[in-house]
């Protein structure tokens, strides 16, 4: 899909048994293995405190162990980096790209320990860890191909005669990539490939609920040729994540977590007394589906379920509000209601289970307690039920009387509903773009008018029309958003290594 000669990576087709027999003994192979993960600067572990990375799956379950650094280790990995960055930077491009080519092959081929992780770590359902692994294979190839092309012998310029002039991409320096537990290897490996292909060196510090992972890609990156002094990982808590900040040599940030993290990130950067840097954030969203009277239910129905409850609502592209017509809403909720009346929830392990754990305690009760204030509030359409042991939260659906009554991102398997009249859309539409979020949206409707008019009118980053609004594809759907969800670049499309890389003019008098 990006070149034809190199398709995105394969799926597993789950309805054919001797193929989910394969794979289900790949990742019952991997379980017999330990895991764990620590402090790696330089290819040397450095030692510190270990804890159990406990499982979201029953909340006993140990995952494996993790070494935490502190943040003394935090300022060696800096320091290894910037070591680091004259070798990786000199490197020429086409070893870099075979690098991050042959880490996919290896991704490819270690399936089974890498699903195996999604689903005691993070607590995926097989489906989505097997999407993840994919997202991650393509990350690495995408960004070797995109590579090659932006960052091969520079652009030659037009001049005078007598005079040569080239534009050339190289590496910042010394990239600091924080990333989330929702998607802890695709965003994880995303984000480090991207840095590494522009030419940076890298400190990578993963969330603190899903080390493991990380490290096994860490490993990976290196096996498949990444220079040990190119890419550190610093397993930890936000203590680390800030003092990577503040460090001086910081020469760029990737982040993807919360809008309040981001712009702490971007205080610290921008207060430090050092060089000016660019931050690339991509964070949540309040995202919305507007659904008219001329949309078909059943498909509706059917992409409502999948972008609210899909990996348990833990996506940042995940539907929060959905806004239907009034005319039509009455059957369409019933129909989205019925839908999710079918989800299974529990052990994600299990293949036949459609939802499973949230990530934490923490996140549970948090989403609990929404849950609890909108029983108050808001009228009730479907209120699942879940299992008692492990961090399990029910399906939800709540009507709230409009739009301004969901302020801010829920982010779990919770689906608001607002109705609307026909002549009041651009109220709706208004209401959608004051959120000050703009990260996913969906529309559901057959008049182009309509569907060309909220299009033109939202300033979000990926917009899906008549289908579910999750799971873009590498190179197929860049992904990113603006305003509260992000400074905009876009993971898996073609500027998005331009956003790692600074710009060179050399003019030769010749
Ligand atoms: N890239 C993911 C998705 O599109 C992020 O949440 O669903």
């Amino acid at each position: 899909l990006y070149g034809t000669e190199r398709p995105n990576s394969k799926g597993v087709e789950f309805g054919h048994q001797a193929s989910l027999d394969a794979l289900l003994a790949e990742i019952r192979q991997a379980a017999s293995q330990t895991y764990r993960a620590d402090p790696l600067l330089d290819g040397k572990t450095a030692s510190g405190e270990t804890r159990p990375v406990v499982s979201p799956i029953d909340g006993t379950t140990v995952a494996g162990q993790v070494t935490e650094a502190t943040p003394e280790v935090a300022d060696r990995a800096m320091a290894s980096a910037r070591a680091g960055f004259a070798a990786w930077s000199r490197t020429d491009v086409e070893t870099r790209a075979q690098a991050l080519e042959r880490a996919a092959d290896l991704l490819e081929e270690r399936r089974g320990a890498l699903l195996h992780l999604l689903q005691t770590e993070a607590g995926k359902t097989l489906d989505d860890a097997l999407s993840e692994v994919r997202e991650a294979v393509d990350f690495c190839r995408y960004y070797a191909v995109q590579g090659r092309t932006l960052f091969g012998s520079g652009e030659p310029m037009p001049g005078p005669t007598g005079e040569s002039n080239v534009l050339r991409l190289r590496g910042r320096g010394v990239f600091v990539a924080i990333s989330p537990w929702n998607f802890p290897l695709a965003i994880f490996l995303g984000q480090v490939s991207a840095a590494l292909m522009a030419g940076n060196t890298v400190v990578a510090k993963p969330a603190e609920q899903t080390p493991l992972i990380a490290d096994m890609a860490v490993r990976i990156l290196h096996e498949a040729g990444v220079g040990k002094t190119a890419l550190h990982l610093v397993p930890g808590d936000g203590r680390v994540g800030a003092r990577l900040v503040e460090h001086k040599d910081v020469a760029g940030v990737v982040f993807t977590g919360s809008t309040e993290v981001a712009r702490i990130i971007n205080r610290t950067l921008a207060g430090k007394d050092a060089a000016i840097v660019p931050l690339i954030a991509e964070t949540g969203g309040i995202n919305a589906m507007i659904v008219d009277a001329t949309a078909l239910p059943e498909q509706v129905a059917d992409d409502v379920v999948t972008s609210a409850f899909r990996s348990a609502g833990q996506r940042c592209s995940a539907l929060r509000l959905l806004c239907v017509q009034d005319d039509v809403a009455d059957r369409m909720i019933e129909m989205i209601a019925g839908s999710a009346r079918e989800l299974k929830l529990g052990d994600p392990r299990d293949v036949s289970v459609h939802i499973g754990p949230v990530i934490d305690r923490e996140a549970k009760d948090k989403l609990d307690a929404h849950v609890g204030a909108m029983k108050r509030r808001a009228k009730v359409h479907y209120a699942g039920t879940a299992p008692a042991a492990g961090t399990y939260v029910a399906p939800h659906i709540f009507e709230l009387n409009k739009p301004h009554d969901l302020a801010q991102e829920v982010f779990g398997p919770i689906l608001h509903v607002v109705r609307y009249k026909a002549d009041r859309l651009e109220e709706v539409i208004q209401a959608i773009e004051g959120t000050g979020y703009g990260l996913t949206l969906g529309v559901h409707s057959r008049i182009d008018a309509t569907v060309n008019r909220v299009v033109e009118a939202l300033s979000v980053g990926n917009v899906y029309v008549n289908r579910n609004m999750i799971g873009a594809v590498v190179g197929v759907q860049p992904f990113g958003g603006h305003g509260l969800s992000g400074t905009g670049p876009k993971a898996g499309g073609p500027h998005y290594l331009l956003r790692f890389a600074t710009e060179q003019t050399v003019t030769i008098n010749t």
